[in-house]
């Protein structure tokens, strides 16, 4: 069966594909959707529904869509849903990572769960799944792998950080991974 995840971000899609191997994942780019589509919710939830509303009223497929914000626990949940413009517009990754270091430097208290929620357009109905991930903040940017925040964030159980893991070893235990398998044990249910 295909379903596209409402994604441009390719690291999002191939995690996604390795989660989801009996299903045919496909990205935006791939129904030729090239829209900016809009994440004016100031919630996880609100933002993922409006994605998976947008492309499908605009699409008619079968979509899911994501929306993840990383919660600091000393910054009482920031940057949350404002994760990707931490540090202003455009989006950027480094400047982001060098906004939390900065923010955090001398605080003890580092600890921070990733969040994601998933929102499924099913048959006019919006579902929602959701993956936590709990971890803390390192002093420094530790590795290559992954995207956004990785290189700052240790899982917990871990010592090293989302940057230092394969995409296997991250999605075992990552919020996405977490959020995809609870979307994936909804649509077996179904027998899809
Ligand atoms: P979005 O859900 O793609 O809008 O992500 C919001 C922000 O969180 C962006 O800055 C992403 O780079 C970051 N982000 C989302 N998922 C992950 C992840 O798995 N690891 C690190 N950063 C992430």
């Amino acid at each position: 069966m295909k379903i596209v995840f409402a994604t441009n971000n390719p690291n999002k899609l191939e995690e996604a594909q390795e989660l989801l191997p009996f299903f045919h994942v496909v990205g935006l780019k791939d129904i030729g959707c090239d829209e900016d589509i809009p994440e004016t919710e100031n919630t996880l939830e609100g933002n993922a529904k409006l994605k998976a509303a947008f492309v499908k009223e605009k699409f008619g497929v079968n979509c899911f869509s994501d929306d993840t914000g990383l919660e600091i626990e000393t910054l009482n949940g920031a940057p949350g849903v404002y994760s990707a413009r931490y540090a202003g517009e455009p989006a950027n990754a480094e400047k982001n990572m060098l906004k939390l270091l900065s923010d955090l430097k001398n605080e003890t208290n580092r600890k921070a769960q990733f969040r994601t929620v998933i929102a499924l357009d099913f048959e006019g109905e919006l579902l929602t799944f959701e993956g936590v991930c709990k971890g803390h903040i390192t002093e420094n940017k530790i590795g290559e792998k992954g995207f956004g925040y990785d290189p700052i964030f240790v899982p917990e159980g871990f010592n090293k950080t989302f940057a230092e893991m394969s995409l296997a070893q991250k999605s075992a235990i990552s919020h996405r991974g977490k959020a995809i398998k609870k979307l994936v044990t909804f649509l077996h249910s179904l027998r899809f």
